[in-house]
């Protein structure tokens, strides 16, 4: 029995869907703990294409348990249509799609309450994805949030109201406009016969599950970077996406936990607001955007993109304790003469130790940088590391240095037939043995049936 986690260890985007996807053969569950709709997880394979914003990236295997763990804040909304998309593809889930009923609901009021405060604050705006997470995520901590169990409660009507009217009073100051307390009442409504099968204490579930030997893999969103107490605060998310996020939202103890696979982009992304020492504000960044399709998943916005940044980097490593990691869009790479890669912060001439907490100093450090040689080959579909040029293998190596731990996998295209598995000893561990099962789902796509 295995229970990994599944981590980016950037500013999110890192491809972590493609990597739950490709590693279900040796699972049995996949549970997300952590964040909502703001995330935007693709998996591609064959001329299949599903962009998942809070289902688990599982549900496109038959036999994966799919959960939705109580860290979670849902907008039954996004997830119906969501849920329907997957019906339409031909993907069943009856019977094996799970709701804690601790998960917070985002409330219609959420996101008109994001987009207002985001708005008022002009330039120094966070850039969320206005799903409405950092209000649902401080309601909960204020306790005024409403659960998705509370929807099962003859509570449930008050508790909406008393949240349209305090949320209310603040939308109104900041000069917008103010949903109508029966209408909110009302779509909430309506979720709720839909809702309330897949609604269960899945804390119980899941350590139930455990007791019977079965494999948890748990699918971070966002990255570390994006972390509310690790990363770039304030321009971060409302949760917590590292490896300790997963134990508080899904309920399962740190003793059931076997390790953690960090997902890495080859080089670095983020989209919002807040600093980025390595970004590119060239045609070097413009072609990895272009090159990499770096545009929103869940808000069409274009992603910011710059080099790797081994600093930031190894600070995720160490919170989350990585075992061992999966490189992805190598073959983004694939074009450039040369490759920089950030192994240092230097501020006022002086080299900075660790990922400063401070954001003044983050905003002001130069990265210093290490220039590798590009390989100028295509890399796409590679099989085994082997296969890659020289140059490609040498960086896969220079990050495993920086980092202290084993590229796993490497990524060289969206699809699951795109990856470079190794048969190493810490990724046979983190997916119980089952490296074989992984390899041929990634040969032999199976894609669900289409209705
Ligand atoms: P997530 O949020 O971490 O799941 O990542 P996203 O799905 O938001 O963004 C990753 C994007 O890169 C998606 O469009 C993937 O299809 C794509 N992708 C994943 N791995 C690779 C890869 O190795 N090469 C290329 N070119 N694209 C990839
Ligand atoms: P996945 O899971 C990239 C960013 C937003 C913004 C900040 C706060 O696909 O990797 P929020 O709406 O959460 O309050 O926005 O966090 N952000 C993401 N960036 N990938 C994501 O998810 C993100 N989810 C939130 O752009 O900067
Ligand atoms: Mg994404």
């Amino acid at each position: 029995m295995t229970n990994t986690i599944i981590n980016g260890m950037q500013w999110g985007d890192e491809g972590k869907g493609k990597i739950v996807d490709l590693l279900c053969p040796a699972f049995d569950v996949v549970v997300r703990y952590q964040g909502g709709d703001n995330a935007g997880h693709t998996v591609k394979f064959e001329d299949r294409h599903f962009a998942l914003h809070l289902v688990p990236s599982g549900v496109l295997h038959p036999e994966i348990l799919c959960v939705l763990g109580s860290g979670m804040v849902i907008n039954p909304d996004t997830l119906f249509r969501e849920l329907d998309g997957l019906l339409e593809a031909g993907v069943d889930f009856e019977g094996r799609f799970f709701i804690s009923k601790r998960a917070h609901v985002v409330l219609p009021i959420y996101p008109v309450l994001d987009q207002a405060r985001e708005t008022a604050m002009g330039k120094s705006q966070i850039g969320t994805t206005i799903r409405g997470i950092g209000p649902a995520y401080e309601s909960k901590i204020t306790r005024f949030g409403v659960r998705m169990g509370d929807l099962l409660s003859s509570e449930w009507k008050r508790r909406v109201e008393e949240q349209v009217a305090r949320l209310g009073r603040e939308i109104a100051a900041l000069g917008a406009e103010v949903p109508d307390e029966q209408e909110v009442v009302a779509r909430c409504g309506d979720w709720i016969e839909r809702l309330r099968p897949f609604m269960a204490e899945t804390e119980s579930l899941l350590n139930g599950w455990i007791a019977e030997g079965r494999n948890l893999l748990f699918e971070g969103a966002q990255g570390a970077r994006l972390d509310v107490d690790h990363g770039t605060y304030p321009y971060v998310t409302s949760s917590s996406p590292t490896a300790g996020g997963a134990c508080t939202g899904s309920g399962v103890p740190p003793t059931s936990i076997d390790g953690v696979i960090g997902v890495l982009k080859a080089y670095t992304t983020r989209v919002g607001g807040g600093p980025f020492a390595t970004e590119l504000l060239d045609s070097t960044g413009e072609h990895l955007r272009d090159r990499g399709n770096e545009v929103g998943t869940t808000t069409g916005r274009p992603r910011r993109c710059g080099w790797l940044d081994l600093v930031a980097a190894g600070h995720a490593r160490m919170l989350s304790g990585v075992d061992s990691i999966a490189l992805t869009k190598l073959d983004v790479l694939d074009e450039l003469e040369e490759i920089q890669v950030c192994v240092g912060y230097r501020l006022d001439g002086e080299i900075v130790k660790g990922f400063p907490a401070s954001l003044e100093v983050v905003e002001r450090v130069d990265p210093v940088y290490e220039s590798l040689p590009g390989w100028k080959s295509n890399t796409v579909g590679a099989l085994e590391l082997s296969d890659l040029p020289q140059a490609a293998q040498d960086y896969i190596s220079f990050v495993e240095q920086h980092l202290g731990a084993t590229v796993g996998i490497v990524s060289t295209g969206p699809r699951r037939e795109e990856t470079i598995v190794r048969r190493d000893e810490t990724l046979s561990r983190l997916t119980s043995g089952g490296l074989a099962a992984i390899v041929e789902g990634a040969a032999e796509v199976e894609p669900p049936a289409r209705s």
